[in-house]
């Protein structure tokens, strides 16, 4: 993947003073909401693939709940912390150096795939995107569950100072709604970070071009997910889709 975006991501990622933070932060394991998703739609699943597995924070609890993890991450530097994590916490699981628009894995491999904590928002450009899922779609097993969580580009809450920022935008965001890339954005935060906001409408429209749509949910609480038209304007969602038999 090769764009000015993906370059910051990198640089972020391999940064060795961000990846010591990060490896301390990831031994919180698995959030709530993450936790709830597993268990709601991965009960018959064995072989889970991790999407931007980061240090390891989902890795390793998957494995130690006893799921066959493979995990991927685009940054060197990330494989080799989340490598670190399984050695630390005795767990057991294939970790490679990959991008996740183009797997270096056979069709039909797995029965899961998470992009969880916003793996999909780390991508750049829709062309991206869209690799990424046929990627995702070719390696899962007929069946196959993919999740994928992602900040709300909705969300009036925290997203409102983003939304002015992008003020002199919004007139050509409502003439050409359709435009995918808008909102890309660049902050800093110690190094530089890409992100890119979706809508829930996005999202959904992303996956429904090769999978069929589960679930789209707020994630603040999947036991008892938001309802109606407040699930759009959640701070998280989760669209949680199957790769149907053929
Ligand atoms: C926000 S971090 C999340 C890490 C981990 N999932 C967690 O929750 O702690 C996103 C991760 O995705 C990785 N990443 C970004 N783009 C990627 C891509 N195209 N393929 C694979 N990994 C990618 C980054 O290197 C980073 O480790």
């Amino acid at each position: 993947m090769k764009s000015r975006f993906a370059a910051i991501i990198q640089a972020r990622y391999s940064d060795e003073q961000f990846a010591k933070e990060y490896y301390s932060r990831s031994k919180s394991g698995l959030k709530p909401y993450e936790t709830d998703l597993v268990e709601k739609y991965l009960k018959n699943c064995k072989d889970v693939l991790v999407v931007g597995c980061g240090c390891g924070r989902e890795t390793v609890p998957l494995v130690l709940k006893g799921f066959n993890i493979t995990a991927i991450d685009i940054s060197k530097e990330m494989v080799k912390q989340t490598k670190r994590l399984c050695r630390e916490l005795k767990a057991k699981a294939n970790v490679y150096e990959m991008d996740a628009a183009n797997l270096n894995f056979k069709d039909n491999s797995f029965d899961a795939a998470l992009l969880f904590n916003c793996l999909i928002d780390q991508v750049p450009s829709h062309e991206n995107r869209k690799k990424v899922c046929n990627e995702l779609w070719r390696v899962l097993k007929p069946n196959g569950v993919c999740i994928a969580i992602s900040n709300n580009a909705l969300y009036p809450g925290k997203r409102l100072c983003y939304w002015l920022e992008h003020i002199k935008e919004i007139p050509s965001f409502i003439a050409h709604w359709r435009r995918r890339d808008f909102f890309d954005r660049v902050y800093e935060d110690g190094t530089k970070v890409y992100v890119h906001l979706s809508t829930p409408f996005y999202l959904k429209r992303l996956f429904k071009k090769r999978f069929s749509i589960l679930a789209l949910t707020s994630t603040e609480n999947i036991s008892c997910p938001r309802k109606g038209i407040t699930r759009y304007l959640a701070p998280i969602i989760a669209v949680v889709s199957l790769k149907e038999e053929a």
